[in-house]
């Protein structure tokens, strides 16, 4: 049986991308709620509406798992999806833990980059307020990654100026690690990276999530049954289209591009 990967848009495609190395075996079925995106400036409730069509959808294609490839749509439906399926549901939340936990130097910082919706969500304040006794975090929402990420703008040249403009009230050499916590902004590690000093950690939490996910497979004993097919979904069609599925198939060498810069 096939794992569900959900997000607003193509941003947990950098997810899948990462699972891919870890679970090659397995087929996948990839949802992109691409009618709704963006969430990350929509009201919560709103936001909880999509996630249950999605994920109500998902369950009917027959899935063994669905990962909710998206910060936003975690932080405001988890807990409620997770009481209505009994399958393995995977989350996702900002790398905010491994960037306290492995902080080295007192009088350095960590930046939060996610949606408005994550940063203001009780999940992340609650574990903020557990983690930050320093008072080191500092929170930024960078809504326009997800527009251009959508609108497959991946020019340097339009998304660097942005980002610098973004960044500009922070001092930024007071940065030691930056927390990518929406799903989109993995498309522009590059970019951040062109900003910040080799030695700042620049992280999100994919590797993690895939590991996640494998160790849930391994708990229930489902793992290793497909060739790594993947199938898309946009807002509950199947994507058929030839140029619309090479799109699809293009972030991956994208992402492997990437990877291979960092
Ligand atoms: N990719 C999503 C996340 O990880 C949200 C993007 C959006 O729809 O605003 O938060």
């Amino acid at each position: 049986m096939q794992i569900g990967f959900f997000d607003s848009g193509i941003g947990g495609i950098t997810v899948l991308h990462d699972t891919l190395k870890v679970l090659p075996n397995e087929d996948y079925l990839y949802y992109a709620d691409t009618l709704n995106v963006p969430y990350g400036q929509k009201t919560k409730n709103d936001i909880k509406k999509y996630v249950f069509n999605a994920i109500e959808f998902i369950t009917q294609q027959k899935v063994k798992a669905i990962v909710i490839a998206c910060n936003t749509a975690t932080s405001a439906a988890i807990e409620e999806i997770r009481a209505k399926y009994s399958i393995p549901i995977i989350g996702m939340e900002p790398a905010v833990k491994p960037a306290v936990k492995t902080k080295k130097n007192i009088d350095k910082r960590i930046l939060v980059t996610a949606t408005a919706l994550t940063l203001s969500e009780e999940r992340l304040q609650d574990l903020i307020t557990k983690l930050d006794n320093e008072h080191v975090v500092d929170l930024l929402p960078l809504p326009k990654l997800v527009q251009f990420a959508e609108n497959f703008e991946f020019n340097e040249q339009i998304v660097l100026p942005y980002l610098q403009e973004q960044l500009s009230i922070y001092d930024l050499s007071k940065d030691e690690t930056i927390v990518l916590g929406c799903t989109h902004f993995s498309y522009y590690k590059n970019i951040f990276r062109k900003l910040f000093s080799s030695d700042v950690n620049i992280i999100d939490g994919n590797n993690g999530t895939a590991k996640n996910l494998k160790k849930v497979l391994e708990e229930v004993n489902s793992l290793n049954e497909g060739n790594g097919n993947i199938s898309f979904y946009c807002s509950g069609v199947k994507v058929e289209n030839k140029a619309k599925l090479n799109d699809f198939y293009n972030l991956f060498k994208r992402l492997d591009a990437i990877k291979e810069i960092n």
